[in-house]
């Protein structure tokens, strides 16, 4: 069993289908081993997209994830993240296939509904950076 982290961002909270992506991890078989919502700060933002700080594109990413809270998931399976991965599409929701979430759901590349782990690296770095211990369950 792998767990991995998903974050439902602003936009999947404003369209109202937080609901639907969490029944579509169901139906996939994935556990919730932990849940809630927070809003996101500059701080954790910056060690979230370590990778993208640079980028130009970085301050509309920064506001755009600051504009509501957000909902963290930690969600469990066998090979939890590469098949979240599959479920969700590639970056880009204009160049995500019909059935997968950010396919059916996103906007673009920065509306793009949803955040999942990309290793198990980044899984174990998300999950103790917006669980405590005593937040998680099972596993
Ligand atoms: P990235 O880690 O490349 O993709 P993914 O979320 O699929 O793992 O990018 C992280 C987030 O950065 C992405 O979900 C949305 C945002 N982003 C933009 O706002 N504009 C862009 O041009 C790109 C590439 C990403």
């Amino acid at each position: 069993m792998e767990t991995t982290v998903i974050l439902l961002k602003p936009d999947c909270l404003a369209r109202k289908v937080v609901g639907e992506v969490i029944r579509r991890f169901e139906s996939a078989g994935f556990g919730i081993r932990g849940a809630k919502m927070m809003a996101m700060n500059p701080e954790m933002l910056r060690e979230h997209y370590a990778h993208l700080v640079g980028e130009p594109f970085y301050p509309l990413l920064e506001a755009f994830m600051m504009s509501s809270p957000v909902i963290v998931l930690a969600l469990a399976g066998d090979g939890a993240i590469e098949r979240a991965r599959m479920l969700v599409g590639p970056t880009d929701s204009r160049k995500a296939a019909a059935g997968t979430i950010r396919g059916d759901m996103g906007t673009d590349n920065r509306r793009n509904i949803l955040h999942a782990s990309d290793s198990p690296e980044s899984a174990a770095a998300e999950m103790a950076r917006f669980f405590r211990p005593d937040e998680l369950f099972g596993g």
